[in-house]
């Protein structure tokens, strides 16, 4: 496969129960921290994208925040903030999606897309596709066309996918079972 991959994969540090039992935390820091894997990522995701007329990407807060913005500035797209709630200033709308235990919602700036605007939706992980799902519904709601949404990391053991309204789902690396148990 592509040797980029293999680097990407190598530099994302998977933590054993963290934040609590049961979880393998997938820690996109050290992939931040080695430049020649962070560039690849945001290259792969500007490859792909560059010529498909993407005039939004939107980024789910935190991880999302990471990664967005410089994918937006090298497609000549611009960037919109999907933030948890409470933290925008502007007149939002907000969508609440299923967490294991309860829900969360999501909020964005009305007025910061036009109807047909073909938008990407960016995140570090997708694991239930729970936060992708209410990104989606939140851009849709605005008349947006969602082309994508697009992951470093998808999470195999979970059907994700099946909660993105149809959306496709683009990620680059999926940890292996081994992962799982280390
Ligand atoms: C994590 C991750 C994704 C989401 C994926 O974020 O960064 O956004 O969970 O899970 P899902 O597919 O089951 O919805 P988290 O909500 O932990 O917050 P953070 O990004 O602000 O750290
Ligand atoms: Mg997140």
């Amino acid at each position: 496969g592509d040797p980029r991959l293999e680097a990407i994969s190598a530099a994302i540090r998977v933590v054993p129960y963290f934040p609590k039992k049961g979880i393998m935390f997938q820690d996109i820091t050290t992939l931040l921290l080695d430049h020649k894997a962070f560039k690849h990522t945001i290259d792969i995701f500007v490859d792909r994208y560059r010529d498909m007329q993407i005039s939004v990407v939107a980024g789910v807060e935190a991880r999302g925040f990471l990664l967005g913005p410089s994918i937006a500035l090298a497609i000549g797209a611009k960037f919109i903030p999907l933030r948890k709630p409470g933290k925008l200033p502007g007149k939002v709308i907000s969508e609440s999606y299923e967490l294991e235990y309860g829900h969360d919602r999501l909020e964005m700036h009305v007025d910061t897309v036009e109807p047909g605007e073909r938008v990407i939706i960016i995140d570090d992980l997708v694991a239930t596709g729970g936060t992708l799902s209410a990104a989606i519904s939140l851009m849709e709601s605005q008349g947006a066309e969602v082309v994508e949404c697009a992951c470093v990391i998808g999470l195999p053991e979970v059907k994700g996918q099946h909660k993105l309204k149809g959306k496709p789902l683009y990620v680059l690396v999926e940890p292996s079972e081994l992962d799982e148990f280390c």
